[in-house]
Protein backbone atom coordinates (compact mmCIF):
# COMPACT_ATOMS: atom_id res chain seq x y z
CA UNK A 1 0.00 0.00 0.00
CA UNK A 2 1.61 3.40 -0.85
CA UNK A 3 2.31 5.50 1.72
CA UNK A 4 2.09 9.56 1.51
CA UNK A 5 3.63 12.50 3.67
CA UNK A 6 0.87 15.36 4.53
CA UNK A 7 0.62 18.37 6.34
CA UNK A 8 -2.68 18.88 8.24
CA UNK A 9 -2.92 22.06 10.40
CA UNK A 10 -5.56 21.12 13.07
CA UNK A 11 -7.27 23.41 15.27
CA UNK A 12 -4.13 25.85 14.93
CA UNK A 13 -1.41 23.15 14.88
CA UNK A 14 0.49 21.57 12.15
CA UNK A 15 0.52 18.08 11.86
CA UNK A 16 3.12 16.09 9.53
CA UNK A 17 2.40 12.46 9.14
CA UNK A 18 3.20 9.49 6.73
CA UNK A 19 -0.56 7.95 5.99
CA UNK A 20 -1.59 5.08 3.54
CA UNK A 21 -3.68 6.19 0.28
CA UNK A 22 -6.38 4.73 1.62
CA UNK A 23 -6.64 6.43 5.06
CA UNK A 24 -9.98 8.13 5.52
CA UNK A 25 -9.63 11.73 7.23
CA UNK A 26 -11.66 10.44 10.35
CA UNK A 27 -9.69 7.83 10.94
CA UNK A 28 -6.50 10.26 10.55
CA UNK A 29 -7.92 12.76 13.03
CA UNK A 30 -9.41 9.54 15.65
CA UNK A 31 -6.30 7.17 15.12
CA UNK A 32 -3.42 9.05 14.04
CA UNK A 33 -4.20 12.36 15.81
CA UNK A 34 -5.95 10.96 18.80
CA UNK A 35 -8.62 13.91 18.92
CA UNK A 36 -11.93 11.15 19.56
CA UNK A 37 -14.17 13.76 19.80
CA UNK A 38 -15.10 13.45 16.08
CA UNK A 39 -17.25 10.60 16.20
CA UNK A 40 -18.10 7.33 13.68
CA UNK A 41 -22.06 6.50 13.13
CA UNK A 42 -22.24 4.88 10.47
CA UNK A 43 -19.13 4.97 8.00
CA UNK A 44 -21.19 5.61 5.09
CA UNK A 45 -21.76 9.07 4.73
CA UNK A 46 -25.35 8.86 6.60
CA UNK A 47 -25.04 10.09 10.22
CA UNK A 48 -22.95 13.32 10.25
CA UNK A 49 -21.15 11.89 13.68
CA UNK A 50 -17.86 12.72 12.05
CA UNK A 51 -18.79 16.11 10.20
CA UNK A 52 -15.69 18.38 10.86
CA UNK A 53 -14.67 22.14 9.04
CA UNK A 54 -12.00 21.38 6.13
CA UNK A 55 -11.23 25.16 5.20
CA UNK A 56 -14.49 26.47 7.17
CA UNK A 57 -16.43 24.15 5.15
CA UNK A 58 -18.77 21.20 7.08
CA UNK A 59 -17.13 17.67 5.34
CA UNK A 60 -18.60 14.47 6.81
CA UNK A 61 -14.96 13.47 7.33
CA UNK A 62 -15.79 9.72 6.53
CA UNK A 63 -16.17 10.49 3.04
CA UNK A 64 -12.48 12.11 2.28
CA UNK A 65 -8.84 10.18 2.27
CA UNK A 66 -6.85 11.66 4.38
CA UNK A 67 -4.41 12.54 2.08
CA UNK A 68 -7.06 14.79 0.25
CA UNK A 69 -6.87 17.10 3.35
CA UNK A 70 -3.02 17.82 2.79
CA UNK A 71 -2.31 21.67 3.18
CA UNK A 72 -5.41 22.26 4.38
CA UNK A 73 -7.14 23.55 7.50
CA UNK A 74 -9.19 21.60 10.20
CA UNK A 75 -11.48 22.31 12.64
CA UNK A 76 -12.81 19.80 14.98
CA UNK A 77 -14.82 20.01 18.02
CA UNK A 78 -11.58 19.70 20.24
CA UNK A 79 -11.04 23.12 18.75
CA UNK A 80 -14.20 25.04 19.18
CA UNK A 81 -14.17 26.32 23.13
CA UNK A 82 -11.71 29.01 23.49
CA UNK A 83 -9.94 27.51 26.33
CA UNK A 84 -12.58 26.97 29.15
CA UNK A 85 -14.61 29.13 27.76
CA UNK A 86 -17.58 27.42 25.62
CA UNK A 87 -18.69 28.83 22.18
CA UNK A 88 -22.23 29.99 22.12
CA UNK A 89 -23.14 26.44 20.95
CA UNK A 90 -22.19 24.71 23.18
CA UNK A 91 -23.37 26.73 25.64
CA UNK A 92 -26.91 26.76 23.81
CA UNK A 93 -26.69 22.99 23.74
CA UNK A 94 -26.12 23.31 27.46
CA UNK A 95 -28.69 25.49 28.47
CA UNK A 96 -31.00 24.21 25.79
CA UNK A 97 -30.92 20.58 26.42
CA UNK A 98 -29.79 20.15 22.92
CA UNK A 99 -28.26 16.61 23.70
CA UNK A 100 -29.03 13.06 25.65
CA UNK A 101 -26.40 10.42 24.68
CA UNK A 102 -24.49 12.95 23.08
CA UNK A 103 -22.96 10.77 19.93
CA UNK A 104 -24.47 12.88 17.49
CA UNK A 105 -23.34 16.38 19.06
CA UNK A 106 -19.80 17.02 17.93
CA UNK A 107 -21.14 16.44 14.54
CA UNK A 108 -24.28 18.59 15.26
CA UNK A 109 -21.98 21.68 16.51
CA UNK A 110 -19.44 21.50 13.97
CA UNK A 111 -22.87 21.54 11.28
CA UNK A 112 -24.17 24.67 13.02
CA UNK A 113 -21.19 25.91 13.31
CA UNK A 114 -20.98 26.00 9.41
CA UNK A 115 -24.84 27.19 9.08
CA UNK A 116 -23.76 30.55 11.14
CA UNK A 117 -21.00 30.98 9.35
CA UNK A 118 -22.94 31.59 6.25
CA UNK A 119 -26.12 32.52 7.98
CA UNK A 120 -25.61 34.33 11.09
CA UNK A 121 -29.19 34.81 11.72
CA UNK A 122 -31.17 31.74 10.47
CA UNK A 123 -34.88 30.79 10.53
CA UNK A 124 -36.08 27.45 12.51
CA UNK A 125 -36.45 26.42 9.22
CA UNK A 126 -32.90 26.82 7.76
CA UNK A 127 -31.66 25.37 10.83
CA UNK A 128 -33.51 22.16 10.00
CA UNK A 129 -32.08 22.37 6.58
CA UNK A 130 -28.80 23.42 8.02
CA UNK A 131 -28.32 19.71 9.84
CA UNK A 132 -30.48 18.07 7.49
CA UNK A 133 -27.46 15.53 7.04
CA UNK A 134 -26.96 15.07 11.16
CA UNK A 135 -28.79 12.60 12.28
CA UNK A 136 -30.06 11.86 16.13
CA UNK A 137 -31.57 9.12 17.36
CA UNK A 138 -32.88 10.67 20.45
CA UNK A 139 -33.85 14.22 20.97
CA UNK A 140 -36.43 14.74 18.13
CA UNK A 141 -33.94 17.79 17.00
CA UNK A 142 -36.82 20.37 18.22
CA UNK A 143 -34.44 20.71 21.24
CA UNK A 144 -31.19 20.93 18.63
CA UNK A 145 -32.73 23.84 16.81
CA UNK A 146 -33.35 25.80 20.11
CA UNK A 147 -29.80 25.25 20.89
CA UNK A 148 -28.64 26.77 17.47
CA UNK A 149 -30.65 29.48 17.89
CA UNK A 150 -29.78 30.64 21.70
CA UNK A 151 -25.92 30.36 19.98
CA UNK A 152 -27.29 32.75 17.04
CA UNK A 153 -28.90 35.25 19.44
CA UNK A 154 -26.51 35.24 21.39
CA UNK A 155 -23.60 36.20 18.98
CA UNK A 156 -25.79 38.20 17.14
CA UNK A 157 -26.22 40.23 20.36
CA UNK A 158 -22.03 39.76 20.92
CA UNK A 159 -21.85 41.38 17.64
CA UNK A 160 -24.08 44.60 18.58
CA UNK A 161 -22.24 45.52 21.53
CA UNK A 162 -19.06 45.46 19.57
CA UNK A 163 -20.40 47.75 16.74
S1 LIG B 1 -19.64 8.42 10.27
FE1 LIG B 1 -19.47 9.86 8.66
S2 LIG B 1 -21.52 10.27 8.08
FE2 LIG B 1 -21.69 8.72 9.62
S1 LIG C 1 -28.13 12.95 21.47
FE1 LIG C 1 -28.05 10.80 21.14
S2 LIG C 1 -27.86 10.64 19.00
FE2 LIG C 1 -28.21 12.74 19.30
Amino acid sequence: MSKHQITITVNGQAYTREVESRMLLVHFIRETLDLTGTHIGCDTTSCGACTILVDGVAVKSCTVFAVTADGKQIETIEGVANGATLHPLQDGFWEKHGLQCGYCTPGMIMSAKYLLSKNANPSEEEIRRGISGNLCRCTGYNKIVEAILYAADKINAKEEVKA
